[in-house]
């Protein structure tokens, strides 16, 4: 469990399924698996159970915002920005989206050292906090982007790590990473704080305009401090995930000759120009299937967390009331009753006849029920753009040859940073 987390869980639930109780340092924890079971917790019992917030630094990064809110607070914040992620709303992201892309992509174009090995970590975090800053407070968070990337990168070094119970750190190097997390967060509060105030003045429509426009209907406005917490819950929980999903695509691209042949088979069927239009984004199912396909074996969010508020049962094994439920996304996408030869990476499980004869609770990369991802087809539509324009622009060619497992913090990162030598291909 220790050393290999997500290997443990999955031969856990490969060989006990059903729900699987693991003695950890302190009390158990529940492994809930198969999709019948997994229904049962997300949705058929879901009021019987919470989000698991008792890990307190995310609590302090995030707050009450979308992610880790319940009850009310919760339905509220939810309903407050739900018409930012609905299908009209997201096309009209990708008029600007898909420029931003080229842009940042052109900067690839005019490197010096055309035969540079790049990391592809800091180059996708980069780019998914372009994209998410900008989603969430317009044009003016360009000013910004500098001083956020410094305090996610500080964050990341300070951060401490999944809380392993079983391997603590010593109290003086806890004490010291804490304090630096504590004066990084308190910059990250600053930034937002200054964020949101340039924005309403700058009045450009925006996710924090929608959120704002919601007091007009009647309800309380938010807080400056609520519009912070949801402020900050959107762009983590929108441009880690993106980040991380388009390292793994661009790797598994890099290890696969003949999906990424039948790639670019689909993009340069689009007429040539620098950007891409919604339309066009409809024409790429095989792009949208290999992201399919890399979320199943790289699910970004790697397990969900739920505390039973009363004694619960679930297929015949009862959980006691304050017990952790946990399920393994990495797990649940590998059982090979669902996933036949689980280990391969083959898009073609996503055509339409095979996703629809599957159980809909064996895929959860969004997770699933009241508390799925919000973001889930602005994720789809990003990941898209992203995977259809540096295809037709540039061959990424993967050095990194050792062999790279999962690694599982907040989100999972590959073990090592992937490396390229980035190709331009042709003029698009
Ligand atoms: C590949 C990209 C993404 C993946 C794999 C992903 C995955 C997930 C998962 C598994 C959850 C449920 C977490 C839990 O129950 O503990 C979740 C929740 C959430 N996601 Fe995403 N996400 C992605 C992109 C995004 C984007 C782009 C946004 C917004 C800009 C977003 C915003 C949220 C929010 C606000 C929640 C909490 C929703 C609630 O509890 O009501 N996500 N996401």
């Amino acid at each position: 469990m220790r050393h290999a987390p997500m290997q443990f869980l999955t031969r856990v639930a490969i060989r006990y399924g059903g729900v699987a109780r693991i003695p950890l340092a302190r009390g158990f924890l529940y492994l809930v698996s198969g999709p019948e079971l997994i229904k049962a917790l997300l949705v058929d019992h879901r009021t019987r159970f919470i989000k698991n917030t008792r890990y307190s630094v995310m609590q302090r990064v995030l707050g009450q915002g979308l992610l880790l809110s319940e009850g009310d607070v919760w339905r509220r914040q939810r309903l407050a920005a739900q018409p930012s992620f609905k299908p009209g709303a997201l096309e009209r992201q990708v008029s600007w989206m898909s420029p931003m892309i080229a842009d940042y992509l052109d900067g690839w174009d005019a490197r010096k050292d055309r035969d540079a090995i790049v990391e592809l970590s800091p180059e996708f975090e980069r780019l998914a906090q372009s994209l998410a800053g900008r989603l969430l407070f317009g044009s003016v968070f360009a000013q910004h982007a500098a001083a956020i990337l410094g305090i996610t990168e500080s964050m990341r070094k300070y951060w401490p790590s999944v809380p392993r119970l079983w391997r603590p750190l010593t109290k003086k190097r806890q004490a010291e990473n804490a304090r630096h997390l504590e004066q990084t967060l308190a910059e990250l509060d600053a930034q937002i704080l200054a964020l949101i105030g340039e924005s309403q003045a700058a009045a450009e429509p925006c996710m924090l305009s929608t959120l704002r426009a919601d007091a007009a209907d009647g309800c309380k406005p938010f807080t400056t401090a609520e519009l912070c917490d949801q402020m900050k819950t959107l762009f983590f929980a929108g441009y880690e995930t993106t980040a991380t999903s388009m390292i793994w695509t661009h790797y598994l691209l890099g290890r696969h000759g003949a999906v990424r042949a039948r790639v670019l088979q689909e993009v340069d069927q689009i007429p040539a120009g620098r950007t891409l239009t919604v339309e066009q984004l409809d024409a790429l199912p095989y792009v949208e299937q290999v992201f399919k396909e890399t979320l199943r074996l790289y699910s970004p969010i790697h397990s969900l967390s739920r505390v039973a508020l009363e004694e619960c049962e679930l297929g015949g094994y009862v959980l006691p009331k304050g017990a952790t439920a946990m399920v393994s996304l990495y797990a649940s996408h590998r059982l090979p009753q669902h996933w036949p030869h689980p280990r391969r990476f083959d898009p073609e499980r996503f055509t339409p006849a095979h996703s629809a004869a599957r159980h809909r609770f064996s895929y959860l990369p969004f997770a699933a029920g009241h508390r799925n991802c919000i973001g889930a087809t602005l994720a789809m539509v990003e990941a898209k753009l992203i995977i259809a324009q540096i295809a037709r622009r540039f061959h990424l060619h993967l050095v990194t040859r050792a062999p790279v497992r999962p690694h599982a913090g907040t989100t999972m990162h590959p073990s090592h940073e992937i490396r390229v030598r980035i190709e331009p291909r042709r003029t698009a």
